[in-house]
């Protein structure tokens, strides 16, 4: 049985690897140039805007679980920030990302994931839980749909290179 731990320098690589890829596939139509210019900035953007890097978090108010399997191999992980956040009336918490690496998908691990975040949420005595996910991302849109949540926004962009 997997099991669910806090993180640590090691998971790094692991972590790095499975976020760049989604939020690679986030990007959908674009260049390889975009491609680049993401994969080149990424661990910066992490640094500057989330206050993460290699050896974890530099303020409070965020956590990152890492599903590991029974051999230690790193599945997926979950990241959750509270946040104090006026368009939900409420304190709410984050998904800030999650994911399972691919061979892992598919074997109920998501699930496992997001129920975390609830149980992390009833502990902190939070009603919300909120989460931005990709219009392209079919899989974990369908996975979030059938767990209850709801479309609440729409972030829409248009490529004016391919009008
Ligand atoms: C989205 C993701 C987390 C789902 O994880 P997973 O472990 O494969 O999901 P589960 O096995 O728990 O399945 C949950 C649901 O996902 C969907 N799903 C799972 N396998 C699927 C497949 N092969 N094809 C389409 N949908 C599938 C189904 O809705 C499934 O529900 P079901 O169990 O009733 O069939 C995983 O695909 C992933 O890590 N993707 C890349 C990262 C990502 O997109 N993160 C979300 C960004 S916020």
């Amino acid at each position: 049985m997997p099991n669910l731990r806090p993180y640590a320098p090691k998971d790094w690589p692991q972590f790095l690897a499975l976020e760049l890829e989604t939020q690679l596939d986030s990007l959908g139509d674009s260049t390889e140039q975009e491609r680049a210019t993401l994969r080149e900035r990424f661990p910066a953007l992490l640094d500057v805007k989330m206050g993460f890097s290699r050896n974890g978090f530099r303020r409070p108010g965020a956590e990152l679980w890492v599903l590991e399997g029974d051999a230690g191999e790193y599945l997926g992980h979950l990241w959750l920030s509270m946040r104090d956040d006026a368009r939900h009336g409420t304190p709410t918490l984050q998904v800030t990302t999650m994911g399972i690496v691919r061979d892992g998908r598919g074997k109920n691990y998501g699930r496992l994931l997001m129920q975390k975040a609830e149980q992390a949420a009833k502990e902190k005595g939070i009603e919300v839980i909120a989460l931005e996910v990709a219009g392209n991302n079919r899989r974990a849109r369908d996975m979030f749909k059938d767990l209850g949540y709801e479309t609440i926004r729409r972030t829409m962009h248009k490529r004016l290179r391919n009008p």
